[in-house]
């Protein structure tokens, strides 16, 4: 029987209080309507898809109660915009790209990549009203990213220094390899919870550890100036925990890396999340061996579509085999545990509603963060979804 303990935990607020969690301490929320929040509630960065989908012809994608049509201007660079031509509403997805401008397939009416209609055929005069409005979208990392929540972005797109070429600590080259994962309407926040849910290692994991220190962090612990220090921090839009362990050498994953010369002993696992993602470094050994990252998408062919996008970074130190190798485990391993947590979160209700006991504190730190973040952002969220309620489909 493993044997796992919780050895601190931290309010995440710093306020000097400790917090009580569990079963007959009912702190949650009481001003908060909490049972709808486990899904995308939070104004953040999502993925809207993948760059090397978005080809020659426009895509038509929903999501977190909006419609949009994605689509690559004269310059090559991706634009999205309300979805429904402002003529009789045609799907502009149904259109073509022709000479960089968005041509509907109703009556031709050609849009450019500021959203402003720049040709009607057999007219001399466009209407000023007959454009549509353009989200704040960024592609990095073969991802196109979209802000969504509020009218502009609350914090600057999260970064990846290991993926950007920034020097690091760290190695300046590394394996990296991206996957995804269709999720459908299993609610994203449960599954950001994962990352503070010790129990379910060896539970579902079935992964032996001898014991599970779980530190929810007041604050980043990379320095000013590191790159790996999240902007979003600033905002309150971040939320950060340690996870140290010791793995049991005899088996598994721990074993095939000790032959491999990476001792995956002693392991130091630093979390940093924004509302809609994570960015998980592993390091062992006094060396970063590994470093995932997580980024939920709501968007699809549906509002009830959801896929989440894996990053798998390794860095690479000594010989390419070897490297090569540990990457190759990681990541097997990292989609391997992936697919098992996906079993469980389709299963999942999108409540905070749960009995909870003194071993979910961490999970009631994450929910109270992004309820706070919820909550704080909420007067300009519900403005913005006045505005994008106005362009659903005639
Ligand atoms: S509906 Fe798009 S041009 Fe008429
Ligand atoms: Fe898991």
């Amino acid at each position: 029987m493993n044997k796992m303990r919780i050895a601190k935990i931290f309010e995440f607020a710093g306020n000097g209080r400790r917090q009580c969690y569990g079963n007959g301490c009912d702190h949650r929320d009481q001003d908060l309507d909490a049972r709808r929040l486990a899904s995308s509630a939070a104004p953040s960065w999502y993925v809207l898809l993948r760059s090397k989908d978005l080809g020659r012809q426009p895509i038509g994608l929903s999501g977190r109660g909006e419609n949009l049509v994605v689509w690559r201007g004269r310059s090559g660079r991706a634009i999205a915009m309300q979805r429904y031509c402002p003529h009789h509403g045609a799907d502009l997805a149904l259109g073509c790209i022709q000479d960089g401008e968005l041509r509907c397939r109703f009556h031709g009416w050609r849009f450019d990549e500021s959203g402003a209609c720049v040709a009607i055929p057999g007219e001399m005069k466009i209407p000023s009203s007959a454009h549509r409005r353009l989200r704040h979208i960024e592609e990095r990392y073969g991802l196109v990213w979209i802000w969504s929540g509020t009218g502009s972005p609350l914090f600057p797109m999260p970064t990846i220094p290991e993926l950007d070429g920034t020097p690091t600590n760290a190695a300046s080259h590394y394996y990296v390899h991206q996957y995804h994962h269709d999720i459908g309407s299993a609610p994203f926040s449960r599954m950001h919870e994962n990352a503070v849910d010790t129990v379910h290692v060896s539970e579902l994991h079935h992964v032996s550890l001898e014991a599970v220190n779980c530190t929810v962090l007041e604050r980043p612990c990379w320095d000013v100036g590191d790159p790996r220090r999240p902007a979003y921090a600033d905002v309150g839009a971040w939320f950060g925990n340690i996870l140290e362990f010791e793995l049991q050498q005899q088996h598994g994953v721990p074993r095939i890396a000790n032959i491999l010369g990476v001792p995956l002993g002693a392991t130091r696992v630093i979390i940093d999340k924004w509302p809609s993602g994570s960015i998980i470094r592993t390091h062992s050994d006094g060396r970063h061996r590994h470093t995932l990252v997580y980024a939920e998408s709501p968007y699809g062919s549906s509002q009830r579509s959801g896929t989440l996008y894996g990053i798998s970074i390794t860095p690479r130190y000594r010989g390419w085999m070897r490297d090569l190798i540990s990457h190759l485990i990681l990541t097997i391993t990292n989609r391997w545990f992936l697919l098992q947590d996906l079993g469980v979160w389709r299963t999942l209700g999108s409540s905070y509603d749960g009995v909870l006991v003194k071993s979910d504190a961490p999970i009631m730190a994450y929910r109270r963060w992004y309820i706070g973040w919820v909550k704080a952002t909420r007067h300009e969220s519900e403005l913005h979804a006045q505005i994008r309620s106005a362009n659903t489909p005639p």
